[in-house]
């Protein structure tokens, strides 16, 4: 996978240079570029953005240093073009995971009030937003979802390792623990030392419902509620 990011702080994005995402850029998993759109502005100043027409408050992306440098990007046939906004709709792991199949994706960084609306008209794909808050521009969100985009091309992790993951399965993640036992008194709950893999598994699948009703029980709308789950979760009702 090939990502291209359009930005003015190319140098924000040096923190995809660590760890996992630094070892599939070196293991040629995806190769990351970054596109200062200032060199592309088209005029002597270097100028960005300028004042709405019409009249009103803040700064508006330009058309021109955008259209520019996406014509300089080498695209592919099924070129995705993401373009980061607050308005744009929910990244969830759904979305990453059809993200994370693609040849080539180009995010679009902005840091002004607004984007020229021809962009969105003649450039864009998708419209992004990692949450309802307003960030100052789009690169953190651009760097969270590339995190999450390409820990899911196989061979970036081990691949069974996020089969299990939050979201991924529609249901919160069960408790974990690891050695020792006990710990100053704190102990691992006697399942887990069981032996018995039936029962650890029936265990977790009820505190992966437990948590999900507790923390998240928006999730449970969408998931495929069996009978036993069901009646699990009216014996949590009833608890509670
Ligand atoms: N740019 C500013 N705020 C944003 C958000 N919440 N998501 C994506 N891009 C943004």
């Amino acid at each position: 996978m090939k990502i291209d990011y359009l930005t003015l702080f190319p140098e924000m994005f040096d923190v995809l240079n660590h760890s996992i995402m630094k070892r599939a850029q070196e293991k040629g998993i995806v190769e990351l570029n970054t596109v200062n759109f200032r060199d592309y502005s088209g005029n002597k100043h270097n100028q960005v953005d300028d004042y709405p027409y019409g009249g009103g408050q803040g700064m508006v992306l330009k058309p021109e240093p955008i259209f520019n440098a996406m014509n300089a990007i080498d695209k592919a046939s099924k070129t995705r073009v993401i373009l980061m906004c607050p308005q744009g709709k929910p990244f969830t792991q759904q979305v990453a995971e059809s993200l994370a199949q693609e040849e080539h994706l180009v995010f679009i960084c902005g840091h002004y009030e607004g984007y020229d609306e021809r962009i969105r008209e003649h450039l864009v794909t998708d419209e992004l937003s990692i949450g309802d808050y307003v960030l100052t521009g789009g690169e953190l969100a651009a760097i969270t979802m590339t995190d999450a985009i390409v820990r899911l091309i196989p061979e970036s992790i081990k691949e069974e390792s996020h089969l299990d993951d939050s979201f991924s399965t529609g249901l919160l993640e069960y408790p974990q623990y690891t050695r020792p036992a006990d710990y100053n008194g704190m102990k691992v709950p006697d399942v887990l030392l069981s032996g018995n893999h039936k029962h650890i598994e029936s265990w977790r699948h009820e505190m992966r419902l437990k948590r999900t009703f507790e923390r998240r029980p928006d999730l449970l709308e969408h998931y495929p509620l069996t009978q036993s789950d069901k009646e699990y979760l009216e014996h949590l009702k009833r608890d509670k």
